[in-house]
């Protein structure tokens, strides 16, 4: 693993088709490969939610964006460049049967880059709807990456870069950069960083507030036939979206787990034995690329990302579990996630709907519908936030579609 001497202060996802690009893309700019757990290697698509770290550089002598690259040596005339940012990746899985893989990594970033693949017609289903889920999530820095250009011609490109235009037009991604580039020879990758650079700006963070990340993995790090005395706590991975955690920090994830007598959620307190970062080990982090936090929990607790969708803050910070939610909802006028666009009819009580809520993917019961306020019911409790952003999903054919956008109002 590269480290970096800073941590990471902005966190950029992929959106966009299956197969269009988006790994590749996130290999020629951090150099990892992070579609690598079996299943995905089989079936050649991203599954989970993957990431990576790049220092993005700038020569202080050549003209932009020649002089971006992703070393500290320019890549133009070969002199020493300066730092300009370290960054965190967030790389979704384009393939329509994953949307809230792409929903939860898309809950912790704070712009995207919108892959297009030059060679295919425009846009194709998933284009549509993560630029969709962009929108949904408040995710407004985007740049739209025209990838594959090296399988086509210039003309080709051309009609393909006016076909981009129209479909962007009227969406919030209208006033996006369009960069063209190809992926596998990295080629134009220094008029991405530059676009990056100028379109998705580290935003403002807020370290004074109660901390509050948001889980997207959780892991058992030791080695089958680890001695006891050598074994590690669980390790938890995310991104905070507000405040710090220092390394020592008494921490809080909700919901927690069912208590064995009672079958009542309950909070799981412990400690944070230590903190990772795109840094290395560290004794503070704040919001900005993904984190690892080494806890004291039973390693049992967090193995295969058990723990995915929780939210962690400071003891007696986070709001109360609930099993219910009231939510101000937008449909949309159609379902685009497949080859032919699907009215929208409007929600009904008693139908289930899948909620993107940070990381979690929620199943929920309509209990009463007025309005545009929808009241829901959940299985199991959640750790809602008032005003946040939600995702709202409907089972069409078979398929779990993005039909609408909501926010909580507790
Ligand atoms: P999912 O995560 O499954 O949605 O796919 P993805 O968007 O991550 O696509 P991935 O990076 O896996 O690439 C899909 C295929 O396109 C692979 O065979 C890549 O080698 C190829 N590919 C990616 N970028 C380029 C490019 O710029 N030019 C060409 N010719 N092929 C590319
Ligand atoms: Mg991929
Ligand atoms: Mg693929």
């Amino acid at each position: 693993v590269k480290k970096y001497g800073y941590q990471p202060c902005v966190n950029i996802g992929t959106a966009g088709h299956v197969d269009h690009g988006k790994t590749t893309l996130i290999q020629a700019l951090t150099g990892v490969w992070t579609s690598a757990h079996s299943e995905e290697l089989k079936r050649g698509i991203t599954i989970k939610v993957g990431y990576a770290d790049a220092a993005f550089y700038k020569c202080k002598s050549c003209e932009v964006p020649l002089g971006y690259s992703v070393t500290p040596k320019c890549n133009n005339c070969g002199k020493e460049s300066e730092l300009s940012r370290v960054v965190s990746f967030v790389d979704s899985p384009g393939h329509e049967s994953l949307m809230a893989n792409m929903l939860s990594g898309s809950a912790l970033i704070d712009g995207a880059m919108l892959l297009v693949a030059a060679n295919e017609k425009v846009p194709q289903p998933q284009t549509k709807e993560h630029l969709l889920a962009l929108q949904t999530l408040g995710i407004k820095q985007v740049v739209i990456v025209q990838n594959k250009v090296d399988l086509i011609s210039y003309e080709q490109a051309m009609e393909n870069y006016a076909d981009i235009v129209k479909f962007v037009k009227g969406t919030s991604a209208a006033k996006a950069p369009i960069i063209p580039i190809s992926a596998q020879s990295k080629l134009n990758i220094d008029a991405l960083i530059g676009a990056i650079e100028t379109s998705i700006p580290t935003p403002e963070r807020d370290d004074k507030k109660d901390t509050v990340m948001h889980v997207l993995r959780s892991f058992d790090i030791n080695k089958p036939g680890t001695k006891i005395k050598d074994i590690k706590g669980g390790v938890i991975g995310g991104s905070i979206i507000q405040g710090i955690f220092k390394a020592g920090d008494e921490i809080e994830i909700k919901p927690g787990l069912p208590n064995e007598k009672t079958g009542k959620y309950e909070s799981i307190f412990t400690e944070i034995a230590s903190l990772g970062t795109g840094a290395g080990i560290v004794k503070e982090v704040k919001a900005g690329g993904l984190i690892a936090l080494a806890t004291k929990l039973d390693p049992a607790m967090t193995r295969s990302d058990s723990l995915i969708g929780s939210v962690i803050g400071k003891p007696g910070t986070l709001p109360e579990n609930s099993y219910n939610a009231k939510i101000e909802v937008n449909l949309f006028d159609t379902a685009v996630g497949s080859g032919e666009e699907i009215k929208v009819s409007a929600i009904q009580t008693g139908e289930s709907l899948r909620l993107s809520l940070g990381t979690a993917p929620l199943l929920s019961k309509v209990t009463s519908v007025r309005g545009k306020t929808v009241e829901l019911q959940f299985k199991r409790p959640v750790c809602i936030f008032e005003n946040s952003k939600v995702a709202i999903s409907r089972r069409i054919s078979e398929r779990w579609r993005l039909i609408g956008a909501g926010v909580s109002s507790g």
